[in-house]
């Protein structure tokens, strides 16, 4: 393609491949006849096929026949992982045999970072405490030449914005709000730590192709309403599950009023809304970011590609499967929650409806930053607030804690007096890093096992219970950082700083008003603490060794998965779940997170949360004989005795979340077949990818004819495989009672081509480490 401005060759790795893109977009655009106009999200998306022919051929060249049809595979740009979920994708990664990943790659340690007293000493305690798992995942990055920012550099979504989201890029990362990376105009989604290898690995990724919900904002924000209130004014309307399937794309006038930062946040909590991703179209906004964090070249490319080709917009007269409006003009700022969030109350009703729903009067404590508001506007603003009740002779009510999300963030307020005001007013400023977004909160005033009730105010994204705090009864409200800098002022949960006044000491009233900010700092940014930054271009170094203690238990080296044996497979069943069945069930998180890198470890919380559809009991399966045993306990049992087993259920099997280690855990474990009445489908591929064996009952009522203990074995198995390339079929199996009578039910499974491979080999990276090492 010409006219694409070639960036040095210092940005070469940090920029999408414009020409090859575009040379793609031509192919698809051929498919398709030309003459059907596409959404920028199918144009970064379809522009990274890796054979658009393969991909797009059944779709007859309608775009309406792709859309939540397809399967594409497609090769992403990057992949980013944060600490907790980098440990499982390395290890894994590692079982490849490769020397460096076929990608640029960046590991990002935040998720592990305790917040309690302030940056310096929680940092130290942190990296104390975990010092093993940071020193295995430097290591890898040493060795495969992947980019380690270590403890207290940032939170990764703030560091991929800084760094490495560009309009048009399609990036991977081991995060759910990977999507933040959409407010620079890239396709970023969050994935488990089995389809980031396949990035790692230069293997296609497969995704169905979602469907596009354009979202139109029209008018400009002014006052006191933020970017936070658009994303928190959608979830109320569409829930959490409203975005399912597909991609959310911006358009209309008012996205040219927003800031870059204002626009990352709005695509952060995108997965609040269980949209795939988020994005928006190039911007000056957009020009200005890259500009400012010195990445000129790469903005240049990003216009030459856009004024040539205009492939970081829209296509005239592209169509989307669902369009929402919301005027920014009318906004009001939103306030989320409790412990959802999508139940979203405007400030101006929030007051009366805490009374009605009985929530707590008082707010007991705010927070702002984290990947979804740290930005230099969101800061600037919120000091804004804070010089007001300052010069009036104000004093914060409640606790107020700030999290810069990256080092860079964190020098350029120290700079500009931020910190100094943040701290003379009372506020903690905690390490760069996730902290009590993740649950890492060391919160002393309210203790973890309280049972009374208590809100705080938070600028974060999620606020499922024990979320922040570790607390079930800690309600978390999810608002704007500019709601909760002046609600640390009130304290009372009836208070709303546009309409209301706070008493002074000397009995005046006070009246904020609305925050002031600056979407860049007007003397640019700086960097920060040296230490905090890694190598810009590592390069692999084979000699390095990646250390993992046997005797760890923290981190284990993985032994690959048995391959199919070609025979038949006959198993126990050795549960009958009962009803719902999340991802929390099968593999629940808390205190666990500290074993993810430990499968044997982590592998001791398989199921038990399922409830027993024969006895009612949760964590309780029973051996053949009827002796009672918890349930990874009769799983390792079986497994020892060479007993394969399958586990059977109900609806939206494994539903929640992308957690890989639902499907690890069960196959580490000896499960070999899990048959239930539907699957969630992100679980349903990570179980095949894991060389595990998911079908549906052909007809639902053959549920109630399995009970535990029942034989159940597969016929025709080899026939079943041998159809492969089918996306899907049938297989019959054989059901034997304990009493020795039998009969066959039909069952189906949705197995693609690659998916049967995986499931021959064992596991999808046994197919790919066959694959690498041919
Ligand atoms: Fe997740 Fe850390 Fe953000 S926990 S929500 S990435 S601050």
């Amino acid at each position: 393609a010409s006219g694409i401005y070639e960036v040095p060759q210092e940005y070469q790795s940090r920029t999408p491949p414009y020409s090859k893109l575009i040379s793609k977009l031509d192919a698809v655009r051929k498919i398709l006849g030309n003459d059907q106009p596409l959404t920028l999200a199918e144009k970064i998306l379809y522009s990274h096929l890796v054979d658009p022919e393969e991909s797009l051929a059944s779709s007859n060249g309608k775009v309406s026949n792709i859309r939540g049809l397809q399967y594409l595979k497609l090769n992403p740009d990057r992949v980013a992982m944060q600490d907790a979920s980098a440990q499982m994708a390395l290890l894994q990664f590692m079982t490849c045999g490769m020397s460096s990943t076929a990608v640029p790659a960046s590991i990002h340690c935040d998720h592990l970072i305790v917040g309690k007293d302030g940056a310096e000493q929680d940092l130290v305690k942190s990296v104390a405490t975990n010092k093993e798992v940071f020193d295995f995942l430097q290591s890898c990055g040493e060795k495969y030449g992947i980019q380690f920012w270590g403890p207290g550099s940032g939170i990764i979504h703030q560091i991929v914005l800084e760094n490495f989201s560009v309009p048009g890029l399609m990036m991977l990362g081991t995060d759910s709000h990977t999507p933040n990376a959409g407010g620079l105009g890239a396709i970023a989604i969050g994935v488990g730590g089995a389809d980031a290898v396949d990035a790692l690995t230069g293997t296609p990724w497969e995704l169905k192709a979602p469907k596009i919900l354009g979202v139109k904002l029209t008018g400009q924000l002014s006052g006191w309403s933020s970017p936070k209130d658009v994303i928190t004014k959608l979830a109320g309307l569409l829930t959490v599950r409203g975005g399912t399937g597909y991609i959310v794309e911006y358009f209309g006038e008012g996205v040219k009023t927003l800031s870059c930062t204002g626009m990352a946040t709005i695509c952060n909590m995108g997965a609040e809304i269980g949209a795939t991703t988020s994005t928006f179209p190039y911007q000056e906004a957009h020009k200005r970011y890259l500009i400012e964090t010195k990445r000129g070249p790469i903005a240049q490319a990003a216009d030459s590609v856009n004024n040539s080709y205009g492939f970081l917009q829209a296509d005239k007269g592209a169509e989307y499967d669902k369009v929402v409006e919301i005027n920014l003009s009318e906004l009001e700022p939103h306030v989320n929650g409790p412990f959802t969030p999508d139940l979203s109350t405007p400030i101006s009703k929030f007051g009366e409806t805490a009374k009605k729903e009985g929530w707590p009067e008082q707010v007991s404590a705010g927070l702002i930053g984290s990947c979804t508001n740290s930005s230099y506007q969101d800061m600037s603003r919120a000091v804004s607030i804070i010089k007001q009740a300052e010069a009036a002779g104000l004093k914060p009510k409640i606790p107020f804690f700030v999290t810069p999300g990256s080092e860079q963030i964190r020098a350029t307020i120290e700079r500009d007096g931020l910190i100094d005001t943040f701290e003379k007013n009372g506020a903690i400023v905690l390490a760069n890093a996730c902290g009590p977004c993740i649950g890492q909160w060391d919160r002393t005033d309210v203790p973890k096992t309280s049972t009374e009730t208590n809100a705080i105010f938070t600028s974060f994204n999620r606020n499922f219970r024990a979320r922040n705090d570790g607390n079930r009864n800690t309600m978390n409200f999810l608002t704007s950082p500019d709601m909760v800098t002046a609600m640390i002022y009130s304290g009372d949960m009836n208070y709303n700083p546009i309409t209301d006044s706070i008493k002074l000491e000397n009995g005046e009233s006070f009246k904020f008003q609305p925050p002031q900010g600056e979407d860049l700092p007007s003397h640019g940014f700086i960097r920060g603490r040296e230490e905090f930054y890694p190598e810009a271009n590592p390069q692999p170094k084979p000699e390095v060794q990646v250390n993992v203690s046997p005797e760890s238990d923290r981190l284990q080296l993985l032994d690959p998965f048995k391959p199919w044996s070609g025979e038949e497979l006959s198993t126990n069943v050795l549960l009958k779940v009962e009803g719902k069945c999340t991802t929390d069930h099968i593999s629940a998180a808390g205190a666990w997170l500290k074993y993810k890198g430990h499968l044997e470890n982590i592998s001791y919380n398989t199921l038990i949360g399922a409830v027993n559809k024969e006895t009612g009991e949760v964590n309780k399966a029973y051996d053949l004989n009827g002796d009672a045993y918890g349930i990874p306990e009769l799983m390792i049992k079986w497994k020892e005795e060479g007993r394969p087993w399958i586990v059977v259920a109900e609806h939206n099997y494994g539903e929640g979340s992308a957690r890989e280690h639902a499907a690890l855990s069960p196959r580490f474990l000896g499960g070999s077949i899990i048959l239930v009445k539907s699957f969630a489908r992100i679980h349903e591929t990570n179980l095949k990818k894991q060389g595990m064996l998911p079908l549906t009952f052909a007809d639902e009522a053959d549920y109630d004819r399995i009970s535990s203990g029942d034989l159940i074995t597969t016929i025709d198995l080899a026939d079943m495989i041998a159809k492969e390339g089918n996306n899907g079929g049938n297989l019959r199996v054989k059901v034997t009672k304990k009493d020795g009578t039998s009969f066959e039910i039909l069952t189906k499974h949705t197995m693609s081509k690659d998916q049967v491979e995986f499931f021959k080999a064992g596991s999808a990276i046994n197919y790919i480490g066959n694959l690498k090492k041919q």
